[in-house]
């Protein structure tokens, strides 16, 4: 059983990021076959700053690996470490109805808010499927967001089957909707596009002002608080901290004379010592880019072994030398 999943090289990751995608892919790991790429193909139909993408790139492999992605039980690489994708890329988008693609919501949200479109834009969906099916992939791991995307790399792998022969592994998709929903800073689901987010890493006044920042009642510390265990601070406790301890403090708030800046002080201290493992790895990392590109490169040398094999069965099924 072989999970891949990409992840978008977009910017500082978030505590809902964490539980909502890292946490469950970091365990997947010990479950079976995990194959996991920064998407930095993808990146270049949105991001036109090569330093930016370079930086981007790095950053969220020292992310990952800090985080627990072991290069030890998964492949990890970068997408464009292995072009092969481009060219399966080519033969995909080659049977792929235009149709469907100018169904695809992401892309018609983009050119909805204003983003003027390119055809990487437009091809992004085949450029996913050629991502998955590459690898003879069984399961993609994604959020809701992209449930179509999967469904146009399964009508694409139907379609390449029956008008070339069996070729490729048809994937099914698993959507994470089982995951913790986290909420962010003003209590909607944490999310970098509704800017509440708490960072995984960062500075550590920075972040210990925006735990502090967030916004509570104007009920007084002793008034007992029947509704505790709705209370946000209590919801990011019971991700940060162990059971019993979110429980201390959700009844110590359901009593009375817990205060808010008390409990949001305690929370910082458990959000901040629960990344403290990871934020040193990480710091490791940043000191040995070599090292983190020595990962990276071995991950792709895997990676390929297996796409050159897939891409030459797809060549040979549709006519190519
Ligand atoms: N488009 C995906 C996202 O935005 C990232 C991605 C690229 C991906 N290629 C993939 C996810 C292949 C799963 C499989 O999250």
């Amino acid at each position: 059983m072989r999970t891949l999943t990409g992840i978008t090289p977009s910017g500082t990751l978030h505590v809902g990021n964490y539980f909502g995608a890292m946490r469950p892919a970091i365990e997947a790991q010990s479950r079976g076959e995990c194959f996991y790429f920064i998407a930095d193909y993808h990146s270049m139909t949105a991001l036109f700053d090569p330093a930016e993408r370079r930086k981007n790139t790095f950053e969220i492999a020292l992310d990952w690996l800090a985080c627990g992605l072991d290069p030890k039980r998964c492949v990890f690489w970068r997408q464009s470490d292995v072009p092969e994708v481009c060219e399966l890329t080519w033969i995909l988008g080659s049977l792929t109805p235009m149709g469907l693609l100018e169904r695809a919501h992401s892309y018609k949200d983009k050119v909805a808010r204003g983003i003027s479109p390119n055809f990487g834009l437009f091809a992004y969906p085949v450029l996913m499927a050629a991502d998955i099916l590459l690898y003879d992939t069984n399961r993609v791991p994604v959020g809701q967001d992209q449930r179509q995307h999967l469904e146009m790399t399964r009508d694409i792998a139907i379609k390449f089957n029956q008008g070339y022969g069996e070729t490729f592994v048809v994937p099914e998709a698993e959507i994470r909707d089982g995951v913790a929903v986290v909420p962010g800073l003003d209590g909607q689901k944490m999310s970098k596009s509704y800017g509440n987010t708490i960072e995984i890493f960062g500075d550590e006044k920075v972040l210990r002002k925006k735990v502090m920042s967030i916004v509570m009642d104007s009920r007084t510390p002793q008034e007992p608080k029947p509704d505790a265990d709705r209370n946000l601070c209590i919801q990011l406790l019971r991700l940060l901290a162990p059971a019993e301890v979110a429980a201390d403090y959700e009844s110590r708030l359901r009593a009375g004379g817990l205060g808010y800046g008390d409990l949001k002080k305690g929370l910082f201290e458990r959000y901040w010592s629960f990344f403290a493992e990871a934020r040193a790895r990480r710091a490791e990392l940043a000191a040995n880019p070599d090292h983190v590109e020595e990962v990276l490169r071995q991950g792709a040398v895997r990676a390929r072994e297996i796409a050159s094999v897939v891409l030459k069965r797809a060549r040979k099924a549709c006519g190519l030398a």
